[in-house]
């Protein structure tokens, strides 16, 4: 559940509205309030780590003295120790979070040593142990605000009006599209003079921001008359893998040209291992990226959780190359398993879809998806705009490994061009798949097998179902059912089978009489034309014939689509699902 509020304040008058719920309740919360010109307003929406999401734990909190306002995301993993040297201090607590200690441990160091608010922050932080992106101001000199980030992200937008502060520029992109990224450890007072100051937490160094033109614009940011963002993302795909191949490949030439890779050509030349590191779909994303790298480049490719990575102490070597993997950019454990790398020598390129995100500027080089803003929490086109990505990376290390020849890359290059295209036409499908969406829109669980690249999309059409469907649904490789998943098969399981004529035809259709034989519901995934399988199953959805290397492109979009329509089918919030976030910023 989303705890929502809205604190708005001009000496002396403040409105705070805070509700558990969606923002129209909020906003309706606000609109019932009297108004008034405010000179700062804070907003903010929680993810709960400390504390259960109820009204009482939602910010901003407020210091015991009533003074001092503050909005945190992140978390304070001292913050009990600090607690307690509070509470002998007499001070109180009307809430579970470790963000309300924060707030009171700078009303101490400020009534302390009787300092400016932005001296009391940087104090104050000096002694917490954790991640924060916040916002402070203080009452008594509500001209200015205090902004400070250490491992949560924080960006700054600025007009003439004044200054934005967001986790990402979404929030006011329809104000500015100039911005400062503040990196970890800087802090930055804003003045209601328009005056900017950023300095460094720890030693208090004056510093010269970048100020950056955000890409975006807000046309990008609505539906365009779709009903979800996910629905409109979904069809972006096409334009989203044009964009993201743009300029990088040349098919007629056999030639990609990828600046970031040319510029570390070394590098990729001496490699001996790659390490994809990476979360939720960009996990899924990254073992596609396995079989591409691993089948066009020889060389060898891990896949790692970067929850479990980044505490596994791994084994790494500094001709490693490490590719975190990240939509958002901004995933808290993804972003400290490249600082492990990069702290071990590794060399770290990224895969990231949002510009100027922390990932990114962790890394030593990388290179951008250009899928646009995605706003829809479960991922669509990042997904098939990583795969593209990594298609190119493959390709193009196999070139500099000497693997793949000048005709072979065109092949492939000219048959990659072709994808989006042909996605295009797949959108036609959609109705036939709301269709056997209506069948099976009511069963409590779901199986997803594959074999070979399309094992990872297996997983990836599991996650979709399950994040916005809340179906319990489980990915497989096909061969794996005989060790397990077969014991749940019968006439109440759909079972979801690519089977793409390209890549172990003939061992997923016996993998498809065994599940026919158990009276499973089969939903097959096959390639234009393939008779045999279309006979054997309950529901198909036909996809156009491609080499297997490209299967991903084309078998994800109706696991999209069927996840898409049935949890329409169930009501739920297909944009924002329970319990999940666009972007885990916090561990
Ligand atoms: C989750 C999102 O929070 O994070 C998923 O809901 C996403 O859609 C995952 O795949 C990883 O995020 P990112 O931004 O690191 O790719």
């Amino acid at each position: 559940m989303t705890v929502l509020v809205f604190f708005l304040y001009r000496n002396p008058k403040e409105m705070l509205a805070k509700v558990a719920d969606k923002v129209s309740v909020l906003r309706m919360v606000v609109d019932r309030q009297s108004k008034f010109e405010a000179t700062i307003g804070l907003g903010h929406t929680r993810w709960a780590t400390h504390g259960s999401p109820t009204t009482s734990n939602a910010h901003p909190h407020i210091s015991n003295s009533g003074e001092i306002v503050l909005v945190h995301n992140g978390i304070i993993e001292n913050y009990d120790a600090l607690k307690k040297e509070l509470l002998k201090k007499g001070y109180q607590f009307y809430s579970e979070t470790d963000s309300e200690v924060l707030v009171n441990l700078i009303q101490d160091v400020q009534q302390a040593a009787q300092l400016p608010i932005h001296k009391a922050v940087q104090q104050a932080l000096d002694r917490v142990i954790g991640a924060y992106g916040l916002v402070v101001f203080d009452k008594k000199k509500a001209k200015q605000m205090i902004v400070a980030r250490l491992g949560s992200p924080l960006v700054i937008g600025i007009d003439n009006s004044g200054f934005y502060v967001g986790s990402d520029p979404t929030p006011f992109l329809a104000y500015t599209k100039s911005a400062i990224y503040l990196k970890d450890g800087e802090m930055a007072q804003l003045g209601l003079d328009k005056k900017i100051e950023v300095r460094r937490i720890k030693n208090d160094e004056k510093l010269n921001p970048r100020r950056e033109e955000l890409q975006w614009n807000m046309d990008q940011i609505q539906k365009d008359g779709y009903d979800h963002y996910m629905l409109k993302e979904i069809h972006e795909q096409p334009r989203a893998i044009r964009d993201t191949l743009r300029g990088r490949m040349f098919a007629d030439q056999g030639k990609i040209q990828i600046s970031s890779i040319n510029d570390f050509k070394n590098r990729f030349v001496e490699v001996k291992r790659i390490i994809i590191i990476a979360c939720g779909t960009s996990w899924h994303a990254g073992l596609v990226g396995e079989y591409l790298i691993e089948h066009f480049a020889r060389i060898p490719v891990e896949v790692e959780y970067a929850s479990e990575f980044r505490y596994r102490n791994p084994v790494l070597f500094c001709d490693d190359i490490v590719i975190p993997i990240s939509q958002s950019g901004e995933t808290a454990d993804t972003l400290a398993a490249v600082k492990l790398a990069k702290e071990a020598g590794s060399f770290i390129y990224g895969i990231s879809n949002v510009v100027g995100s922390s990932i990114p500027r962790e890394t030593h080089s990388g290179i951008y998806t250009h899928a646009g803003p995605e706003i829809g929490v479960a991922s669509t086109k990042a997904f098939t705009t990583q795969i593209t990505v990594l298609m190119l990376l493959a390709l193009k290390l196999g070139e500099l490994k000497g693997k793949l020849s000048k005709e072979e890359r065109t092949k492939h290059l000219k048959e990659l061009a072709g994808v989006p295209d042909l996605i295009d036409t797949m959108m036609a499908k959609k109705d036939a798949i709301y269709a056997i969406a209506k069948k099976i829109h009511k069963s409590a669980n779901c199986l997803y097998l594959g074999r070979g690249l399309n094992f990872p999309v297996a997983l990836e059409g599991a996650l979709k179902l399950k994040e916005i469907s809340y179906i319990h649904a489980e990915g497989y490789p096909a061969a794996e059912m005989k060790h397990g998943p077969i014991a749940l098969i019968d006439e109440a399981m759909p079972v979801v089978v690519i089977a793409t004529k390209k890549g172990h035809y003939d061992k997923i259709v016996s993998n498809i009489q065994e599940i026919k034989a158990r009276k499973g519901i089969l939903i097959a995934i096959i390639t234009q034309g393939d008779q045999t399988v279309k006979e054997l199953a309950d529901y198909s959805i036909e996809i156009p014939e491609s080499s297997q290397w490209l299967t991903p492109f084309f078998a994800t979009l109706p696991l999209q689509f069927l996840s898409y329509y049935i949890a329409i089918l169930r009501n739920c919030n297909v944009d924002q699902p329970r319990n999940l976030a666009k972007s885990v910023t916090v561990e």
